[in-house]
């Protein structure tokens, strides 16, 4: 939808995002590319799904360009906002900003299956939300810009984050502020974002404070054109049970994608107390909403830079976090390990080229068909195989031992050693087998030996120091 003026811009923006890699090649290997020989449809897979779901409702452009931004405020770009709850995970579809009002899961979903047909646990949750979210802007007839690619899964979520990170319809200007500013964004980008608020909708329940009670006074929000804030409250009644109705967030052009916004803000029509603050709060932001209101291009221009920006929130790259099969479903606890970890056992234990006689052997010979003599080092394999728990955090891994089916030798040693046994290998022995009995022994010992590992040399008192960046010693910038 890029017009004339704007091809120059897009190509700018494509150099950006691949130039960026290069400039800081150390800490970013996002590139546009990243699916290339993975996965080379990729884009083309999460287009045909998003132009499908917003062909059945015009409004799941705008719920899935939010879903971006609810997931990047909370721990970084990460898919945690798509995660259901488990045992080990709240999940944050239940948040305040989130719950009754969030929506498009399915369609990610959707994307999902899609993605693993074509190409099998490669392209990520995060990386689909970013697509997604591109994809729904641009055929809504905004901007287009290249998504750089290659963000991972995370392998939790935080409700308290979704409650905390993400402003709230009634936030004050600084409250906004400060929580862009908390993600690296400044407040062009709060401007220029707040524009996704040209489509889409809102409830009820997100503007009644301003229709009735705006400040404790039960007096209305008086910076709303009256005559707007009369239409509005014949169909949201304070008395709660109109709370779910919705409510186009841009009353002219609810479905297009332009800078109707802007204008509508500087007739003091905006929808939420939040979009109208841009105006009535602060000099530096009224001058940029006057700015796009004016000028269409250069709005799609600040606002696909500041979608970039945003979408390269706290990525989890390389070998953090994980590519879920199901963009809904708990996230690994126990890994795989690669052929390469093990291969010595199955073709050459001890330099005489014959496998490791201690491992099972229907087992080794189901590993060996995908783990060959030469090639194949990088393919994976589940730690614990014996119930199909691999995800589970359970004593199945003890029982594998049991049958001879630790998949590394480093495992299998705990309970069968080649040699004179000793006492300690014995002491091994009695242990795996009463871990393998019982899963409650395990889970105690577990907790109190991570305990006492996690006391190992520990700096306390006047020792060491408190880092302000885990990664670097204080006083030391470079
Ligand atoms: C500046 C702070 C922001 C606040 C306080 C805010 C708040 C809200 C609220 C309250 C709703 C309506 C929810 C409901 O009533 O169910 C909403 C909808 C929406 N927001 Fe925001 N938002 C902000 C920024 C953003 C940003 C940065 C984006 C995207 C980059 C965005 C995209 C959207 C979209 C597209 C909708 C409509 C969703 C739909 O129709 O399903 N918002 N926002």
């Amino acid at each position: 939808m890029a017009d004339n003026s704007n091809i120059r811009f897009v190509l700018f923006l494509a150099l950006l995002a691949y130039a960026a890699p290069l400039c800081f090649s150390k800490k970013s290997t996002l590139s546009p590319y990243f699916y290339k020989d993975t996965c080379p449809n990729a884009t083309a897979i999460v287009k045909r799904v998003v132009e499908k779901a917003i062909e059945k409702d015009t409004r799941m452009a705008a719920s899935l360009l939010r879903l971006h931004f609810h997931d990047c405020f909370v721990k970084g770009c990460d898919a945690s906002i798509l995660l259901d709850s488990t045992k080990n995970i709240t999940s944050e579809k239940g948040s305040n900003p989130n719950r009754n009002s969030a929506r498009g899961f399915e369609v990610i979903d959707e994307i999902k299956s899609a993605l693993e047909e074509a190409c099998p646990q490669v392209v990520s949750c995060a990386d689909i939300l970013a697509l997604a979210a591109r994809e729904s802007t641009n055929s809504s007839g905004g901007p287009y810009w290249e998504v750089a690619l290659g963000r991972r899964d995370s392998i939790n979520a935080s409700l308290i984050k979704s409650n905390k990170n993400i402003p709230a319809p009634n936030s004050t200007f600084k409250t906004i502020f400060d929580k862009f500013t908390e993600q690296g964004l400044n407040i062009t980008d709060v401007v220029a974002l707040s524009g996704s608020h040209t489509i889409g909708k809102a409830r009820c329940a997100s503007i009644k404070q301003r229709l009735y009670n705006q400040t404790g006074d039960s007096k209305p929000d008086l910076t709303l054109d009256k005559s707007y804030a009369d239409q509005l409250r014949a169909k949201c009644s304070n008395s709660g049970k109109d709370d779910q109705k919705v409510f186009d967030l841009d009353n002219s052009t609810p479905t297009t994608f332009d800078n109707r916004y802007f204008k509508n803000l500087l007739d003091h029509k905006g929808l939420l107390n939040s979009d109208q603050v841009l105006v009535t709060k602060n000099n530096e932001s009224l001058a940029l909403v006057k700015k796009y209101a004016d000028d269409n291009a250069c709005f799609f221009e600040q606002f696909a830079i500041s979608m970039i920006k945003m979408g390269n929130i706290n990525v989890l790259k390389g070998s953090h976090g994980e590519i879920r099969k199901q963009c809904n479903k708990e996230a690994r606890l126990i890994k795989n390990a690669r052929c390469v970890t093990f291969k010595q056992r199955l073709y050459n234990q001890s330099g005489d080229s014959k496998p490791d006689l201690t491992l099972n052997q229907s087992y080794a010979d189901q590993l060996r068909t995908r783990c060959p003599r030469s090639g194949g080092d990088n393919n994976l394999f589940n730690l614990d195989i014996y119930n199909y728990t691999p995800k589970k955090f359970d004593n199945s891994y003890f029982k594998n031992l049991l049958k001879n089916k630790g998949l590394l030798s480093s495992d299998q040693v705990l309970w069968t050693k080649n040699g004179t046994k000793t006492k300690n290998d014995k002491k091994s022995q009695e242990l795996v087998s009463k871990c393998a009995d019982d899963n409650d022994c395990f889970f105690e010992q577990f907790a109190i030996s991570m305990v006492k590992m996690g006391n190992i040399k520990v700096l306390t008192g006047s020792d060491g120091e408190i880092r302000k960046d885990c990664r670097k010693i204080n006083g030391n910038d470079a």
